[in-house]
């Protein structure tokens, strides 16, 4: 008999998709919008592993509800806060992500961020838009450089080296704050305090812990430079939003640029940080290429097989 595997949400069509159908039964949450809890756990009982997003919570309630068959939780994404790892680890189950194969992409997107909010590509863009831009002007959308700025990147994992690799080709100094990653050839590591007040550019690339809620509230804001730049890739709940709004409206901030936000989906109920002139939001989009996507699809598929397969998991969370 085939095991039972359950996706959370709508899963990209392709080759990952494909071979789970053909190894396994799928039980598949119907469309793109997301599952009330009690709407997957209902479909749960009996499956044998849990293929989801990085934003679907997998709680203590959901595994309970699979029951003793669960023996894999498969996230299609590099976070995982959305999972209870001691629930898991109590029950024996392996959480796997997706590290690596969406850093390059997710580099990518930082710097466009960087780009957007020191350069105010935003504002610029939507006075075209609206009609509102009349003619060069000396004055007009005045940004700072991004060349020869100094960027300070949070966590030096494999999205923040590939970032720092960016920066060298844009004439950026790099420097990093990470305990785990001492200094490379093309970065130099550095405590926090240091990083915050020497930085014209800090971008986060920590995954959301109890360490790293709000590791950039209003006193680390305080000790950035007023010319300076936040942009955040990883998770919204890293920064202390209120916090931010207040550096950039006061002017004790000059920009900056988010992908990710404390409150997702927003749905109607807009942040604030979403109509500030210097703040430059997108709805999560880091890793949203159609390669990227796919390969974070077969790597979670893997992980799946091969867990149910008795193997080991290609890339389960780290210890
Ligand atoms: C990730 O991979 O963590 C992305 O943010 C999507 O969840």
């Amino acid at each position: 008999m085939k095991n039972r595997v359950l996706a959370t949400r709508e899963i990209l069509p392709g080759e990952g998709l494909q071979r789970l159908s053909e190894s396994a039964e799928l039980v598949a949450w119907p469309g793109a919008a997301k599952p009330a809890p009690a709407d997957l756990a209902a479909i749960a009982p009996g499956v044998s592993g849990v293929l989801a997003l990085g934003n679907d919570p997998v709680d203590a309630a959901l595994m309970d509800a699979a029951g003793p068959s669960l023996r894999v939780i498969a996230l299609a994404s590099m976070g995982f806060d959305n999972v209870d790892r001691v629930a898991a680890a109590e029950r024996g189950i392996v959480v796997t992500h997706t590290p690596r194969v969406l850093a390059e992409t997710t580099a990518d997107l930082t710097f466009a961020l960087i780009l957007a909010a020191r350069r105010r590509i935003g504002a610029a863009s939507a006075s075209l838009a609206d009609g509102s831009w009349e003619l060069f002007r000396m004055r007009d959308y005045l940004g700072l450089d991004v060349h020869g700025a100094t960027l300070g990147l949070v966590g030096y994992g494999q999205i923040g080296r590939a970032v720092a690799r960016r920066a060298h080709g844009f004439g950026m100094h790099v420097i990093h704050h990470d305990p785990y990653a001492p200094d490379d050839d093309l970065s130099t590591s550095v405590g926090l305090a240091a990083l915050l007040a020497d930085s014209d550019v800090v971008s986060l690339h920590v995954p959301l812990t109890d360490e790293t809620r709000h590791l950039i509230s209003a006193r680390e804001l305080a000790a950035m430079k007023p010319t300076a730049t936040l942009v955040s890739t990883s998770r919204g709940g890293v920064v202390d939003e209120e916090a931010l709004l207040d550096a950039v409206r006061e002017g004790r901030l000059h920009s900056a640029g988010l992908d990710v936000f404390e409150r997702e989906p927003m749905g109607t109920e807009l942040s604030p940080l979403v109509a500030e002139p210097h703040i430059v939001t997108l709805p999560h989009i880091g890793s949203a290429t159609e390669a990227t996507r796919a390969a974070m699809v077969d790597l979670a598929v893997d992980n799946i097989l091969d867990v149910l397969a008795e193997r080991p998991a290609r890339t389960p969370l780290p210890g």
